[in-house]
């Protein structure tokens, strides 16, 4: 297979844990006989420092005539702590995302039997936890209309939808239930926000379209309860941008480490695959990153962007392989840790040695 990977590493440890999942990717490349051509491109923080833009151009079009984007972290202290910023590398993710519509986040929650008592849930609770966050990316109070008055006194976010975008990514998130346990859960706050009620009233709509998958309404306030209570009930949720940020965020905890949390952005143009810990500026340059993120968001662009699942799991694999014989990083490691590097190292010489 042939195909062309636009590299956005970003910011922070985003070149490092990006340059370990590609790696892996070539690894791939080697070891099943595809050719992937790689096209750095420049984004956030990295992309201010040298064109004063946290999104040019030339990346967007890059990323639009790729088959997938591999991509690291934006954001840096520097712009952090500086509240006159004009521009910000946060906003070269958000303009990425509406660029290119990434509309559709797609954040799995699972956990790793060697991690299990790195959760700080109980054991009980948490083992065999296994759902997807379906959060919508493109709209919602992250796009709407916002501002402050003349006065500077009072400032608003507007939280809007169209039944267009509720319907395209409720249609996501039931394609998934249907590769899955076929169980979704419409998290919303339908008893308070005029959004929500669209929200529902188009999920009970589209419900009759899926008569095997059995779907579910939840209050955001009490599923952000469930998550942590009751894991297992879930299989795939699906929500808006701000209710999908915040239980994402909380979900993470589940899986005892932020640092092993992959994701994929699907869009209209291509897809975007990265790691959700950010750009954690504190490590930047210290090989001591874990790399395990970026690299399983990898095998889900192998997965999810090219269809190639039995190479996926070769990925995976490789990742549970090294965490089995402790070749881990500081966050994770029992005993020895290892660098950003050798881990990245391990991992490409399970891919290889695999048959
Ligand atoms: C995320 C991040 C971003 C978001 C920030 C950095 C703009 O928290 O990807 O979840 O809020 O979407
Ligand atoms: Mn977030």
């Amino acid at each position: 297979m042939n195909k062309q990977i636009a590299v956005l590493p970003g910011d922070g440890i985003g070149p490092e844990v990006i340059a370990e999942a590609q790696k892996a990717l070539q690894a791939i490349e080697k070891i099943r006989g595809h050719k992937f051509t790689y096209v750095p491109v420049l984004g956030g923080a990295a992309a201010i420092d040298a064109t004063g833009n946290p999104m040019p151009d030339e990346t967007i079009d890059i990323c639009k005539k790729s088959d997938a984007v591999l991509f690291g972290a934006f954001g840096s202290p520097k712009y952090d702590n500086d509240p006159n910023a004009k521009v910000r590398p946060e906003q070269g993710l958000l303009a990425i995302r509406k660029r290119l519509e990434l509309y559709a986040n797609i954040r799995p929650i699972y956990t790793f039997p060697a991690l299990i008592h790195k959760s700080p849930i109980k054991k009980e609770i948490v083992e065999g936890a296994d759902f997807t966050v379906v959060r919508e990316l493109t709209g919602g109070m992250y796009f709407g209309m916002k501002g402050r008055t003349e006065d500077g006194k009072t400032a608003f976010d507007t939280n809007i939808y169209s039944v267009y975008e509720i319907e395209r990514i409720l249609k996501c998130a039931y394609e998934l239930a249907m590769t899955r346990r076929k169980k979704l859960l419409v998290i919303d706050k339908a008893n308070v926000l005029a959004s929500s009620r669209l929200w529902r009233e188009v999920a009970q709509k589209m419900a009759p379209e899926y008569p095997e998958v059995e779907t579910s309404y939840m209050f955001v306030d009490n599923a952000s309860m469930r998550i942590v209570t009751t894991p297992k009930d879930f299989d795939v949720m699906v929500t808006e941008n701000t209710f999908g940020d915040i239980l994402t965020d909380e979900a993470s905890v589940i899986t005892g480490s932020m640092g092993l949390m992959p994701s994929a952005s699907i869009g209209v143009y291509t897809s975007l695959f990265e790691p959700i810990h950010g750009s954690y500026p504190q490590a930047a340059g210290k090989n001591i990153a874990n790399p395990m993120a970026a690299i399983l968001s990898a095998a889900m662009l192998l997965e999810t962007g090219f269809g190639l699942k039995e190479e996926a799991q070769i990925v995976t694999d490789a990742v549970n392989k090294a965490l089995a014989d402790n070749v881990r990083t500081e966050d994770i490691a029992e005993g020895k840790a290892y660098g950003t590097n050798e881990v990245g190292d391990y991992i490409e010489k399970c891919i290889l040695e695999t048959k």
